[in-house]
């Protein structure tokens, strides 16, 4: 089968490789990939949005299945342009994947369903907002209403501050258009966990479940970013917790969807806060897996990637079996320094051949210069996995690797899945 990937970034990488492990796999094309991504796939000139251009390739190349990884092609409807084209795709469409592309959608809908989360409500008058914070115990949750790259939640810690961040989001327009509704939540205090499920929109299956680090320093310090490093098992994680998960979140949220003419298919995540005595709550959902959690989640997998996606294409996921490997995983984002502020691009990457041969090399804003050396090309550059028998095992795998992998400004956290 021919195969094409829709994104660039190290998820995309991780389905990528995944995915061609499979004895199924003739030809693999990314769109537009990246340098890592180029070693096992045919990148395509091809914005990840542009849907008539993705969909004319595709059918060129005889694309027998397209996997959708990032959220703004779902959210401009790329499966439902494929559909339509009768080309099979792997993802949610634009009305299902409103669950992530509007979060006010999505509250209202966990919330009409009866699904555990934060208590919220939706503004977009300025002044009905500013009246509700006041009322508010800090610290509270301010969210942009649509899509901001995960950087358009504001956790303030007074009033004051929830004031200065609305007032930003509706009135100074931090957020661009996202910010002309915005939610406004209790705020969780609990154990934060990723969980992503398989659905074919009526059989829902676990994936394992994993842990990012948003914030860019140390110890969970300033700004957040897209991810800066993640691992699994979550410690405090276990199969009651997610039986849990599944009975009164992941189902009945598939469930909901479907009964309102939004019938999901693909990959589904919760972003998830574990409260105490095992009671989890909703934060968000997404229509995608996560970054960077797939790539420590997908490494463990050692059922065959195409065959459940095919499944869910096909509407008979009940008849798959997923196996996972029993490992620990742990991943560590390298990133350009200066980001998520402003940073410089092109400097050249050494050292991604001098890592031990267990160790996985996920890339990202990466790309291909003249004479086949890998350049730097955004913020986060690569992401770097090991597995161990345990967690420890595994996380010192990856930094002892890792300081063998240089480019100018390159930085990374040093404290990924360290428990103290
Ligand atoms: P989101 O983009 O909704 O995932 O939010 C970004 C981050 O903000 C999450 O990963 C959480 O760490 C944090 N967050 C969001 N909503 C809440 C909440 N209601 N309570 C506590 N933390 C939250
Ligand atoms: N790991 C956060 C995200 O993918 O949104």
């Amino acid at each position: 089968m021919n195969i094409l990937v829709i994104g660039s970034g190290a998820r995309e990488h991780t389905i990528t490789w995944k995915l061609s492990q499979s004895p199924k796999v003739k030809e693999l094309y990314a769109a537009p990939g990246n340098a890592g991504m180029a070693k096992i796939a045919h990148c395509l000139d091809i914005k990840d949005t542009d849907i008539e251009a993705l969909l004319k390739a595709a059918k060129e190349l005889k694309i027998d299945l397209t996997v959708v990884g990032p959220e703004a092609p779902l959210a401009v409807g790329v499966v439902d342009r494929f559909q339509a084209a009768g080309m099979p795709v792997f993802g949610p469409s634009k009305a299902a994947a409103e669950i992530e592309w509007s979060k006010v959608f999505s509250k209202d809908l966990i919330q009409r369903h009866g699904i555990p989360c934060a208590r919220s409500a939706a503004f977009t008058d300025y002044k009905k907002a500013i009246e509700h914070i006041q009322k508010q115990k800090p610290p509270v949750v301010i969210k942009a209403d649509g899509l901001a790259a995960g950087k358009g939640v504001i956790i303030a810690e007074s009033i004051d501050e929830a004031r200065q961040a609305l007032t930003g989001m509706m009135q100074g327009k931090s957020f661009g258009a996202a910010g002309d509704r915005v939610v406004i939540e209790e705020y969780l205090a609990g154990r934060e966990m990723s969980f992503f499920v398989f659905t074919d929109g009526k059989t829902v299956i676990p994936t394992v479940p994993a842990c990012d680090y948003k914030r860019i320093f140390d110890g969970n310090k300033g700004p957040n970013t897209g991810g800066m490093g993640s691992y699994t098992p979550p410690p405090f994680f276990n199969s009651t917790l997610g039986n849990i998960i599944m009975k009164t979140i992941m189902e009945p949220t598939i469930m909901a969807l479907a009964d309102e003419g939004r019938l999901y298919k693909g990959t589904l995540y919760g972003g998830l806060m574990i409260m105490p005595n095992n009671v989890p709550k909703v934060i968000e959902f997404n229509a995608r897996l996560g970054d960077p959690e797939t790539q420590v989640v997908l490494p463990k997998l050692k059922t065959d990637l195409l065959d459940i996606m095919l499944a869910v294409v096909d509407n008979r996921l009940d008849k798959i079996k997923f196996e996972w490997r029993d490992e620990a995983c742990v991943g560590v984002a390298m990133a350009s320094g200066g980001y998520p502020g402003s940073y410089k691009t092109g400097f050249p990457i050494s050292g991604l051949d001098d890592v031990d041969k267990d160790i996985l090399i996920f890339h990202a804003g990466t790309k291909l210069g003249k004479n086949g050396e890998v350049l730097t090309n955004g913020g986060r550059i690569l992401t770097v996995v090991a597995m161990g028998k345990d967690l420890a095992e595994a996380r010192e795998k990856v930094y002892k690797n890792i300081t063998r992998i240089h480019f100018e400004g390159c930085y990374y956290r040093k404290d990924i899945a360290l428990f103290k």
